[in-house]
């Protein structure tokens, strides 16, 4: 009888977490890069009594049904953990942990690359040249805008906000943030961050970069009196959830000249993208490539690991998701 305990991986993850998670256990792995279905998923947690997830990984209560009651822990391969129910883990005494950290500085460098992007136009610029169509250097020729001594609004400054305003004060940025609460004076003066209310954020500032959780409160935070409320030359940069933004919205905003451009990593029903944004030219969209290196992704697996491997020797993990008020 072997009393190793199951520890179930839902995606296919790098080596560097898999080989941590075989040494505590008996491990099922998905293995194939496409995404498991809620029922391959379920089939596959059954029993295990760690499940280390993706954020395709859905885990609710038919998940929790699913895998049983000697569930200790779900250990997802992701900062994000709006798909799980953190709510329902805990009233069955499972805990969740996310990998936060570990991918701060990758995600802030699309964020970073985002706002470059849409605001020299480089996507378009790139197609011009793929497409083969007739170009010449001209004086006029697709102007972008500067972003020396210009204001960038960080929605959500946590760590990876941080991590964007050190890298936009160095472009010469000016910072603004707004979060729920200041952070601390120390950050505040590195940064020369001034914190604002969404309002004034939102009508002062050159580029607006979103770089809060998904939740509840959050769903739609970017909606048609957001976007109206912006300059119409200052752009959108989303590398946090999709949904924060209302997508629709977006196509209007950016098809009537309320905005000047945007650039999107994450898209509201992803992997689908809202055919609106295709047809602007003035958006730059790339596909959920936030903590996409090979460093970043085996830096979250061993996170993940730990974190499952941890809960499974009675031991706190590094990174718990904090639970939310019921
Ligand atoms: C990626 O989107 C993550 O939440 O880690």
């Amino acid at each position: 009888m072997n009393a190793r305990p199951r520890i179930a991986v839902t995606g296919r993850i790098p080596d560097a977490g898999l080989d941590i998670l075989r040494e505590a256990g008996e491990l099922v792995a998905w293995d194939s890069l496409d995404v498991a279905s809620p029922q391959q998923v379920h089939e596959l947690v059954r029993g295990a009594a760690a499940a280390v997830t993706l954020l395709t990984t859905k885990v609710d209560e038919a998940f929790l049904d699913a895998a049983g009651a000697q569930l200790k822990v779900v250990a997802n391969v992701a900062v994000g953990y709006n798909n799980i129910d953190v709510a329902a883990c805990a009233r069955r005494g499972v805990l969740a942990t996310n990998t936060p950290g570990v991918l701060t500085e990758a995600t802030a460098d699309i964020a970073m690359s985002l706002m470059l992007m849409a605001t020299r136009r480089l996507g378009e610029g790139e197609r011009v040249i793929r497409s083969q169509a007739p170009w010449q250097w001209g004086m006029f020729y697709m102007l972008g805008s500067g972003i020396q001594g210009r204001q960038l609004g960080i929605v959500g400054m946590g760590e990876i906000g941080c991590a964007l305003a050190r890298r936009a004060r160095v472009f010469g940025m000016d910072i603004a943030y707004s979060n729920r609460r200041p952070v601390s004076p120390s950050i505040e003066a590195e940064l020369g961050a001034q914190l604002m209310s969404m309002d004034e954020l939102l009508a002062t500032s050159d580029v607006v970069s979103i770089n809060c959780p998904y939740n509840a409160t959050t769903h739609h935070l970017i909606g048609a009196a957001e976007l109206a409320a912006m300059k119409p030359t200052a752009y959108l940069v989303n590398t946090a959830r999709g949904a924060i933004v209302d997508e629709a919205a977006l196509v209007a905003a950016l098809q009537g000249g309320e905005i000047a451009g945007a650039g999107l990593d994450v898209f509201e029903n992803e992997p689908a993208v809202h055919p609106g944004l295709l047809e602007c030219e003035h958006v730059v969209l790339i596909p959920h490539l936030g903590s996409a290196t090979i460093e970043t992704r085996a830096a979250m697996a061993r996170l993940a690991a730990h974190n499952a491997i941890n809960v499974l020797s009675g031991i706190e993990p590094p990174t718990p998701i904090p639970v939310p008020a019921e």
